[in-house]
């Protein structure tokens, strides 16, 4: 794979066993140089020797500048990405990744913030924490996992001073005794004005998007690992593009994003299922078929941008700013 300019080339500087299944994995740049800086709730894309990209949320303290650290869990249903990270990347490799990219940002300023993690979705949850920690904001977590050993950062979260007012709890359903967080439970006890922050298996972020459903919408912030709908493959309308000039009329069983590197226009993208925004795309004329997870309510009804990796029209054309 040869070097992309917009990507860092960095090198593994260690791996560190985090939970059952999960290791952590940081990177550093070879001449020690600062990485450009993140903020809690940020990912980075791993361009891996196998050709696979994949995003994974920074999970260190975004006054790092040295590093970024990542865990990743090997998923048994994986397509092939966190495989090979388990088998395959050792210390001292190099790898491609991106800049930062946030599509789960943290409100500083929030007068308490309720963070509920399901698994391997703590990483931007324990990235959050050290932030809120660090500037003092009262906050609750609630982390979930089948079992304590398969808790990442469960060390670290046990012995954390919190902020004053601040709570974390664990709950191990897989344990003897254990059950599902009732989500609607923690909810109801909200103060006004909380934000509430989930990531976690699909099931998990359904019943949290349910459980928050009547919160002002830009208090509640869910971050995906996959796609929740199909990619709109139909096809059947035009995609106009303002700045080349050019149109191209998609077919069905095509995408947007797949049509258009097809006929050679290079544009970036990474995890091609609407989970990791890279693909964002400004809209100037039509009305999307949104069908990713990175634009929230508001942004999706504003219709001024759009992931073309995954989202279809609504009409017959789109005219995009490419
Ligand atoms: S490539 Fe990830 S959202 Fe489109």
């Amino acid at each position: 794979m040869s070097d992309q300019p917009s990507l860092l080339r960095v090198r593994v500087h260690a791996i560190t066993y985090e939970a059952q299944g999960i290791n952590s994995y940081e990177f550093r740049q070879p001449d020690g140089a600062e990485l450009p800086p993140f903020a809690a709730g940020a990912h980075i894309d791993l361009h891996m020797a196998n050709g696979l990209v994949r995003s994974y949320s920074l999970c260190n303290p975004q006054t790092d500048r040295h590093r970024y650290v990542v865990g990743i869990q090997k998923d048994r249903a994986s397509r092939g990405g966190s495989t090979w990270v388990h088998n395959r990347l050792m210390v001292g490799d190099f790898i491609q990744v991106s800049h930062p990219r946030n599509n789960f940002p943290l409100a500083e300023d929030a007068a308490s913030t309720l963070l509920v993690a399901g698994g391997i979705g703590i990483t931007p949850l324990f990235c959050m924490v050290q932030r809120l920690v660090s500037i003092g904001r009262k906050f609750h977590l609630v982390y979930c996992a089948r079992t304590r050993q398969e808790a990442a950062f469960r060390a670290a979260l046990e012995t954390v001073a919190l902020p004053a007012g601040s709570k974390i709890e664990f709950n191990w359903d897989g344990e003897p005794g254990g059950k599902l967080l009732d989500i609607g439970a923690v909810v109801n006890t909200l103060a006004p004005g909380t934000h509430v922050y989930c990531c976690g298996p699909l099931p998990m972020l359904g019943a949290f998007e349910t459980a928050t459903a009547s919160l002002p919408r830009d208090n509640v912030h869910v971050e995906y690992f996959t796609a929740k709908d199909a990619p709109a493959a139909e096809g059947g309308f035009t995609v106009v593009l303002a700045k080349a000039g050019k149109s191209f009329q998609i077919a069905p069983g095509k995408t947007i994003l797949e049509t258009l590197l097809d006929a050679g226009i290079p544009l970036p993208s990474s995890c091609l299922e609407g989970v990791c925004g890279t693909c964002e795309t400004k809209v100037l004329e039509g009305i999307p078929d949104h069908r990713d997870v990175v634009l929230t309510e508001s942004e999706r009804k504003a219709n001024k941008t759009m992931m073309i990796c995954c989202s279809g029209c609504k009409g017959d054309k789109l005219v995009l700013d490419i």
